[in-house]
């Protein structure tokens, strides 16, 4: 098989949305056009319902579900299509952010009628600073909803980065016609229903009196109107600048009802980038160099405590991967050889002989692998940290029972390296201070602690604001500083240097009293 060939058709990419924007819902119309499902309401959302945030045994039942459909791998018009499916759940925020290193593009869903929400924005943020391309949804143009010359502005604002509308609606809610397709120069006609899919019309220009004949003289005023503006306002779309993440084409339309999502996905597999090279401490590593290497960015733990096995999600980057070939796990040096890795079609995960630089593989694990990790056919290669955001809440973790001291800290190291939160120990008291992006997260570490390592922990209230890694050339002033605020400094997993600031008020004063030092909100910098 032709490696470059395989390359060049994967697409692989993640749907990023506040919980209810439609999420579930596109990614299963998405896998309907695949042919990888073939009824509706196959795909068990990986939302997590509304349930009380302490019932997180439930919870976990749920995400259990989606070790299946973590990664969604299905043929479409001769691209391998993978999608990368991320927790709902705001707690689990940190999972989200590692699944965004693994992808080469991002399609954000975004609720017409309640336009940019909180988590839409920090997911963004992250997708800014990687340069990930991405492609909005405006979804439910079937509801009631905000302008769409409005919700443009709100999203070049909220999102910061700039738009390009490449399909335009005729009205919205109950009077929601269809949109003129500007990618492809069409009339999509909406007919409110799940079964039936968009009616299509060629049309030459938006001059054409067909569209009079179709959608009335009254909306095609306005549509013509619109689309002036439109012209006037956007510049064109420029697919390299889709590509350098500097500009973000949006559609319209309704995931429910099966409209513009095949609009959606055809552009899709023409405009998103295949496999990009990744940087490594080493080297940049491009997907057709010929050697095998790839990295973990994610980790799922078994929930049966009698057996700590995981499956380790592996990204490959480079080469082919083979079943029962040797391959090398940098950080401890070892060999290993996977007799069963698993590659996800459609729900299922079968095992798989071969895979290509863009498929997710999963490889069962009993605890070798940490997220980050480097597998490589033999090269000492590292691809670069995943980053750590500031996590949003800190407490301090201590033992609850003198006898388990031992269990109690392999339980928070394993239970670190799969990710669950962070670690950070102060400098000052050499107490450790566990921090999350959600309450939730202590539960889930404290669960796991007694039932999977038999350790009993206690948290103790700590009221921080941020997590702030530091960098100066400065070594003098680096030194001054720590000594200056030697109470509120830490150190995380790699040895670095945190500051730990209590309020954004201590933080900005220390930013200006400490010109020479940067404060970074994530480990990547
Ligand atoms: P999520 O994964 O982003 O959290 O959202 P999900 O797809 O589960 O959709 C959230 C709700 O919005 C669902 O309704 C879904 O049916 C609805 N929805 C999705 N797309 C559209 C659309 O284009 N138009 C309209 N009107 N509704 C849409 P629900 O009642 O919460 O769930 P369910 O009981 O229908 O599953």
């Amino acid at each position: 098989m032709d490696i470059n060939k395989e390359i060049e058709r994967r697409r692989t990419f993640a749907i990023i949305s506040h919980p209810d924007a439609g999420k579930t819902t596109l990614t299963e119309k998405l896998l309907l056009f695949g042919g990888a499902i073939h009824v509706a309401g196959a795909v068990k959302s990986n939302k997590i319902k509304k349930t009380a945030t302490s019932d997180w045994m439930e919870i976990e039942k749920q995400r259990g579900i989606s070790v299946a459909t973590s990664v969604m791998g299905f043929e479409y018009d001769g691209y391998k299509i993978n999608i990368l499916d991320t927790p709902g759940h705001q707690d689990f925020a940190e999972d989200t952010f590692r699944t965004l290193t693994a992808v080469d593009s991002v399609i954000i869903v975004v609720d017409a009628a309640k336009g940019v929400e909180r988590q839409t924005r920090k997911l963004m943020e992250v997708c800014r600073m990687r340069k990930t391309p991405v492609i909005i949804f405006v979804n439910k143009m079937d509801r009631e909803g905000k302008d769409p010359f409005d919700l443009l502005d709100e999203l070049e604002k909220e999102l910061q980065i700039r738009v390009r509308p490449l399909s335009w609606p005729i009205n919205g809610g109950a009077k929601f016609k269809g949109v003129f397709n500007i990618f492809e120069h069409t009339l999509d006609l909406f007919t409110p229903s799940k079964e039936t899919v968009t009616e299509r019309v060629q049309i030459s220009d938006i001059n054409s009196p067909e569209i009079e004949k179709i959608v009335g003289e009254e909306d095609t005023a306005k549509l013509r109107e619109d689309m002036e503006l439109i012209d006037g306002v956007y510049p064109e779309f420029d697919k390299e600048e889709y590509l350098q993440g500097e500009v973000a084409p949006v559609f319209f339309g309704s995931a429910l009802n099966t409209f513009g999502v095949k609009e959606l996905l055809d552009c899709f597999i023409r405009i998103a980038p295949s496999p990009k090279p990744v940087e490594t401490d080493e080297r940049e590593v491009k997907p057709t160099d010929p050697g095998f290497s790839g990295f973990v960015f994610k980790i799922h733990a078994n929930m049966d405590p009698n057996h700590r096995s995981c499956i380790a999600f592996v990204k490959i980057c480079s080469g082919k991967f083979e079943r029962n070939v040797n391959y090398k796990h940098i950080r401890s040096g070892k060999m290993m050889r996977f007799s069963a890795p698993t590659a996800f079609m459609a729900q299922k995960k079968s095992v798989v002989d071969e895979a290509y630089p863009g498929d997710i593989v999963g490889l069962p694990d009993t605890g070798n692998f940490k997220i980050g990790d480097t597998l490589t056919g033999g090269e000492n290669l590292n691809f670069k940290g995943l980053p750590s955001f500031s996590p949003e809440i800190f407490k301090y973790i201590e033992n609850d029972d003198p006898m388990k001291a031992k269990q109690l800290e392999k339980g928070i190291r394993q239970l670190m390296d799969e990710g669950v939160a962070q670690m950070f120990v102060s400098q000052f008291n050499g107490r450790k201070i566990i921090g999350t992006v959600g309450q939730l997260q202590f539960e889930v570490i404290q669960y796991r602690l007694l039932h999977e390592y038999g350790a009993q922990c206690r948290w103790e209230p700590l009221s921080l604001y941020k997590a702030c890694w530091i960098e100066s050339d400065d070594e003098k002033e680096l030194e001054n500083f720590k000594k200056r605020k030697h109470q509120f400094m830490a150190t995380d997993k790699e040895g670095r240097d945190v500051f730990m600031a209590d309020s954004n008020y201590v933080l900005q004063m220390a930013q200006k009293d400490f010109p020479a030092i940067t404060f970074h909100f994530s480990s990547e910098f």
